[in-house]
């Protein structure tokens, strides 16, 4: 048995469609899972196929039909359909074995395949920039590049989790002059200190722009850092390593974890390299003082040059990411790259990609898998920029411990009987799982709005729907004193005897296909829909048939379903980078 019955219907399909002459090798079957009552999978691909060879579909469907379910009629039924749709449905009794080969979430493991399966992938997500807190606009790439680095190592990539800090920025020469100018010490704690310097640097840009005597000054600290100034580097260091201690807390809330924190500054004695060999293959120009690269196949990049170094000399965000690209491939041995920030830096990573792709051809390398994994801003449940109402950005920790302090609440109203302590770990898992999963259940590519009292509730799809879905599987074990890791299930009927019973297993088979299809596209919000509706059949059947029943076999395989539903959830949510707890 595979674990995708998508895959394996895919290459199972192709198998009989090899014996048929009108039906070459390049035949691709496209299963899809179908759209309710039309069967598990369709397959829509001899209509697309015969379309292009002028076939007829509908016969070519017709022989497929039958050659397949001259191998698999026990199995599976294989229905044509329309002008030449497939429907496929699996049986009663391979359904059943699938849920007992599949139904602990370890079985899982290792099973799915991907473009990422077997590859060395870097994941580039959070990477803010330092001397600054992190606020609301900071939570996407975390929460959604967790998720995705999550998805490629569950398809078996090897996943090198980079935070890819912007310490190397204009704004130090600011900083720098303000943190003189007023003669400041570091001796507060980091959150205090990390507060200071973000006003110290709100000060500075406003002297910069009233006084063309600062905006000189900041210029000449910025450049004494570049050159390696003693002073200035201490200084910086200190900076750096402050912003990362206060990053650091929130990471450890949201339990996100780095193999890497190389920053812009890690590189910036690698982008002469750079320069160089771009010049040599003649891909960049000097164009009015600045090294640029022009596409000239693009539309807009042909007029829009990637400038990779400025007219003064100074590298910038382009040269380092350049060289960052050429590290990873070199050193790390990665073949690919998923980058996650909004959707502004479009333009950016589409430069980048077009000209590293240019650069390894012409030095013969393979050329690395390259993915922007964009998303839209945060907007307030108005539509409008989210800020604090004084017109400033929200904190990120202040952000946390309101959706802490509102799951808290919730938590006290509906299990009143937890312990405090018990309510206390509930309410943190429920406020930060409720603002990952908010973010990670809309179109990341979409603007999405922040919405306390959408996202901090059990009704509809939000992580306390899930995560109490999760919590009653557990009580239905306890209640019969199972312990839900170790047991079996060895004697079992071969057929269903309720169609709610069958709903629920038949959505239990298309986890594997949305996890590819989610992985394919960088979509974490496929899982969360499934997981959501996954939910709805389980609290659907466990209305209509009762679990603890006289009949032994007739509960093992109820219970059965109790089992697999619960490990998909909670693989489903730990791939979101969720925790669950066993009792709310
Ligand atoms: N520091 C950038 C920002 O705050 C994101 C960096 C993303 N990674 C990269 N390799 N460019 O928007």
């Amino acid at each position: 048995m595979d674990f995708s019955v998508g895959d394996f219907l895919t290459s199972k399909v192709k198998e009989a469609a090899s014996t048929l002459p009108e039906l070459g090798k390049d035949f691709d079957p496209e299963i899809r899972l179908s759209e309710a009552n039309f069967g598990d999978f369709q397959s829509n691909g001899v209509l697309s196929y015969c379309g292009k060879k002028k076939l007829n579909p509908r016969a070519t469907a017709q022989s497929l039909c039958e050659n397949f379910a001259q191998q698999h009629a026990n199995e599976y039924t294989i229905e044509c359909a329309g002008p030449g749709f497939l429907n496929l449905t699996i049986k009663d009794g391979a359904l059943i074995q699938w849920l007992l080969q599949f139904h602990t979430s370890d079985a899982y493991d290792g099973h799915l395949k991907s473009i990422f399966s077997d590859k060395t992938v870097v994941v580039d997500y959070s990477s803010p920039n330092t001397a600054k807190r992190m606020h609301v606009g900071h939570l996407r790439s975390m929460v959604i590049g967790e998720a995705l680095q999550r998805f490629v190592r569950f398809s078996g990539g090897k996943v090198i989790r980079d935070n890819h800090l912007g310490d190397w920025g204009t704004q130090f020469g600011i900083l720098l002059m303000e943190i003189k100018r007023t003669g400041y010490v570091f001796n507060e704690s980091p959150t205090e200190a990390i507060e200071h310097l973000e006003h110290l640097y709100q000060v500075g840009v406003q002297a910069t722009k009233d006084d063309p005597k600062a905006l000189d000054e900041a210029h000449k600290e910025l450049l004494k850092l570049q050159q390696g100034d003693t002073e200035n580097k201490t200084l910086w260091k200190k900076i750096n390593d402050i912003s990362y201690q206060s990053f650091d807390a929130i990471y450890q809330r949201m339990g996100v974890t780095f193999d890497y924190v190389l920053g812009e500054s890690f590189y910036c004695d690698q982008v002469d390299a750079v320069y160089q060999a771009l010049q040599q293959h003649k891909l960049a120009v000097l164009d009015q003082g600045a090294l640029v690269v022009f596409h000239s196949e693009h539309p807009r990049f042909c007029k829009q040059p990637f400038i990779i170094r400025k007219s003064d000399g100074a590298s910038n965000y382009a040269s380092t990411d350049l060289a960052t690209v050429k590290y990873r491939t070199d050193q790390l041995k990665a073949d690919a790259m998923i980058y996650v920030t909004d959707a502004r830096q479009c333009d950016h990573f589409e430069q980048l990609f077009l000209t590293v792709k240019k650069w390894f051809a012409c030095e013969n390398k393979p050329i690395p898998g390259l993915y922007h994994a964009y998303f839209g801003m945060v907007l307030d449940n108005t539509g409008k920029a989210i800020k604090t109402r004084d017109g400033k950005p929200i904190q990120l920790h202040a952000l946390l411990d309101e959706a802490v302090t509102r799951a808290y609440d919730l938590i006290c109203t509906k299990s009143p009987d937890l312990s405090e302590e018990e309510k206390r770990h509930v309410a943190e898992v429920i406020g930060c799982g409720s603002i990952k999963y908010a973010d990670l259940s809309q179109d990341r590519t979409s603007n999405y709005r922040f919405d306390f009292d959408k996202m901090i509730r059990f009704e509809g799809n939000t992580a306390p729907y899930l995560l109490y879905a999760v919590a009653r599987i557990h009580a239905i074990f306890r209640k019969l004193n199972l312990d839900e890791t170790n047991c079996t299930f060895s004697q079992v009927p071969h057929q269903f005897s309720t169609e709610t019973e069958r709903s629920l297993a038949h959505k239990l088979i298309a986890f594997p296909t949305v996890l590819s299809m989610a992985i394919q596209d960088l979509k974490p919000h496929y899982l969360c829909r499934y997981l959501f509706e996954l939910a709805g059949c389980f609290s659907t059947f466990y209305k209509a048939d009762k679990v603890i029943i006289d009949d032994k076999t007739s509960q093992n395989l109820r219970l059965l379903l109790c089992k697999a539903t619960l490990s998909t959830l909670e693989k489903g949510v730990y791939l979101l980078g969720l925790e669950t707890v066993e009792r709310m």
